[in-house]
């Protein structure tokens, strides 16, 4: 089977670890998170796919070449982005399989351990033109909002609504037919979700919803990337690409973990980074290079290469950007982000949460 990963956005959401990196590019759980999605595409039986690429297109096939992860790839760029709909069409021309056939299509930011074979038979014994995977949220007004009937065949397609009609949503992994693919405008932007769909509801297709709420998250948030990564190391999701086994941290080659160090909580060490003595780092990822100092504490957070917190800095929920620096004593809290190359002075009063 074909597929089409659509990893053509900006990643807005993740500033500072999208200015240089794509989203799916960014280093989760020791190797490029799209590996992830990859390895379980090919356990799936996907053996070819389509990258849909826009935002920093030539970073992709530099990653993953002509072949990986037992996948063959082939890359196409839109010039300016065409939306998912029309990132999805202009894909499309890459394709080998005929009119009938099923091809999967993949946001390039989910981490799911849904059952893509079953969602394909699902597709075939309807007959359908799509079929999506739904899984069931807390807030559904995050994400596309798909009722279905008594038979499992979707009724309305409610992008981003702020009323919701169920808790039900688009997971982001549909199975198209070919055909269908072709009724998308040519060198348009189009929103697959806010355009295609309704128009094929509408239309009278057949459009089936496929209903797994197993493993799923879409990592387009700090707070979804960092629970993503440790989730991986945690082996609370199984993922053929990882590069050890299931455990409280995974500590890449070339890291460096003071034995009088606590990091646990599926924490990420990666290459080159260093965390000393007395210092705490839970649930976090660390990436190349990066530093944590004696009795520095760090939680739910992000250190991008090279960043480095201070002897004694407190983090929670945190973002630190390629290079930044957290001087002793600072304590940053609650989704903060420091850009690139930003240094915070040491701050010499010292907060007691116990005053
Ligand atoms: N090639 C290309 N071109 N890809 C794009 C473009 C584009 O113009 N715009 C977005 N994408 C890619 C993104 O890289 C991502 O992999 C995918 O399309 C979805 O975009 P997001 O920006 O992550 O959308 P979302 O998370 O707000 O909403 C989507 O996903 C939800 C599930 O996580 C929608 O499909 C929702 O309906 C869905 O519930
Ligand atoms: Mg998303």
């Amino acid at each position: 089977m074909e597929a089409i990963l659509l990893v053509g956005g900006q990643g807005t959401r993740l500033r500072p670890l999208t200015i240089s990196t794509p989203k799916p590019l960014l280093p989760t759980a020791g190797v490029a998170f799209l590996a992830h999605q990859l390895a379980r595409a090919h356990a799936a039986g996907v053996e070819r796919i389509v990258f849909a690429t826009s935002y920093r297109a030539e970073m992709f096939e530099a990653a993953f070449g002509p072949r990986a992860h037992g996948v063959d790839l082939v890359y196409v760029s839109e010039s300016q982005p065409l939306g998912t709909g029309g990132a999805i069409r202009n894909a499309a021309r890459a394709l080998t399989c005929g009119p009938d056939d099923p091809v999967l299509i993949l946001n390039g930011d989910i981490l799911s351990g849904h059952d893509m074979r079953a969602q394909v038979k699902v597709h075939e014994s309807a007959g359908a033109a799509v079929t999506l995977h739904l899984t069931e949220v807390d807030d559904p007004t995050r994400f596309g909002c798909v009722p279905t009937d008594g038979a499992g065949r979707v009724t309305a397609f409610l992008e981003k609504t702020s009323h919701p009609v169920t808790n039900q949503i688009n997971a982001g992994c549909y199975v198209f037919r070919r055909s269908a693919i072709d009724t998308i405008a040519e060198d348009e932007v189009v929103s697959v979700e806010r355009e295609t769909f309704p128009a094929l509801i509408s239309s009278g297709a057949v459009v089936m919803g496929h209903v797994e709420s197993g493993y799923w998250l879409d990592v387009g948030t700090p707070e979804a990337f960092v629970r993503g990564s440790c989730d991986l190391v945690l082996g609370k999701i199984d993922s053929p690409a990882m590069p050890g086994g299931p455990g409280e941290r995974l500590t890449l080659a070339g890291s460096t973990v003071s034995p009088g160090a606590v990091v646990r909580g599926g924490t990420t060490v990666g290459r080159g980074a260093v965390v000393e003595a007395g210092a705490t780092v839970i649930g976090s990822v660390l990436l190349d290079d990066a530093f944590v100092a004696e009795g520095a504490t760090v939680r739910d957070s992000v250190l991008s290469r090279g960043a480095r917190v201070g002897p004694g800095a407190v983090l929670d929920g945190v973002i630190l950007g390629d290079g930044a620096v957290v001087g002793p004593g600072n304590e940053l809290c609650c989704g903060l982000r420091v850009w690139p190359g930003i240094e915070l002075p040491p701050t010499a009063v010292r907060f007691s949460t116990d005053a």
